[in-house]
């Protein structure tokens, strides 16, 4: 028999031509955890699916189905297990650093990798930096694993926070830079700590405008660097625009646009898109 090319081959002789062409050809993997998209026709089929996934994938010990859409404030969605061991808790790791992740409790991408380690290196040694929405802190920990800066990382999910703590624990071997977990809303820790930041990271693209007084608030009066996101169509100087006239609204200047990107696309012809803006 031929080795199987993939987790799809193992179901050739299981499922019908139809449901074949239906299987999703990528799905995300968070350390030992597959993560996979299933249409609804393929529900029935789930478990099977899910056993392939196992079988193909040997480092693979859990595959979730999800279900629903990305939801709330904790930016999290409903997974339910569909082969292997009920355990949502892993070790990811990302360029050398490890995050502690609950898939079912934190937002974690693998998918950002690259754009967390971007935003790492354009940070330089001595910067002050705060990250709004930090998550598990993939951009805290990679900043501080390659930076002497001091990095404030931010959540309001109790959960988030606590892997983040143990993702800190995990990299302090690695450290050059601090990173100082705080669990709470970033729009209460921009009073606390106006006018402390060369650089903010605001990775919260549903509600990004909203809190761009706030992620003012906590740059240096003399100005600094925000990492923007946002979701938007094809047109990206709609989103420079939207953040321009925003960040004039809150009697700022946007200096400079250093570079705009689609980070990944959500949707069909939807992109995450980033804006790293020189803010005076
Ligand atoms: C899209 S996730 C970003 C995660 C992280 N930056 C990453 O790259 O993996 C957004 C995060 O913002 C957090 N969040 C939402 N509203 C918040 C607020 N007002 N203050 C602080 N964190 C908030 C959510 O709990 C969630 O973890």
């Amino acid at each position: 028999m031929k080795r199987p090319r993939n987790y799809a081959d193992l179901l050739k002789d299981v499922l019908t031509e139809e449901e074949l062409t239906l299987l999703p050809r990528s799905f995300d993997i968070v350390g030992n955890i597959a993560i996979v998209e299933l249409p609804s026709q393929l529900m029935g089929r789930a478990s099977l699916i899910g056993q392939a996934i196992l079988n193909f994938h040997k480092n693979v010990r859990s595959v979730y189905a999800k279900i629903g859409p990305v939801t709330g404030i904790y930016r999290t969605r409903k997974l339910s297990l569909i082969a292997g061991e009920d355990n949502p808790i892993t070790i990811h790791t990302e360029y050398g650093l490890r995050f502690m992740i609950d898939v079912s409790r934190v937002y974690f991408s693998p998918r950002l990798s690259w754009e967390h380690r971007r935003v790492a290196l354009q940070v330089k040694d001595g910067e002050i930096v705060v990250d709004m929405f930090s998550g598990v802190g993939p951009f805290a920990i990679h900043i501080a694993s390659l930076r002497k800066a001091l990095v404030y990382a931010v959540d309001i999910n109790p959960y988030a926070y606590e892997c983040m703590k143990e993702s800190i624990r995990l990299n302090l071997k690695r450290f050059k830079g601090v990173v100082v977990p705080i669990k709470g809303d970033s729009r209460i820790v921009a009073y606390a700590m106006s006018g402390v930041a060369n650089r903010v990271i605001m990775n919260l693209p549903e509600k990004a405008l909203e809190f761009i007084p706030y992620a003012l608030k906590l740059l240096k009066s003399s100005g600094g660097t925000i990492h923007f996101y946002a979701f938007g169509g094809s047109d990206l100087n709609e989103v420079i625009q939207k953040l321009k006239t925003a960040v004039e609204s809150s009697r700022r200047r946007l200096e400079e646009v250093i570079c705009v990107r689609r980070v990944r696309e959500v949707a069909p012809r939807k992109w995450q898109i980033v804006v790293d803006a020189l803010i005076r």
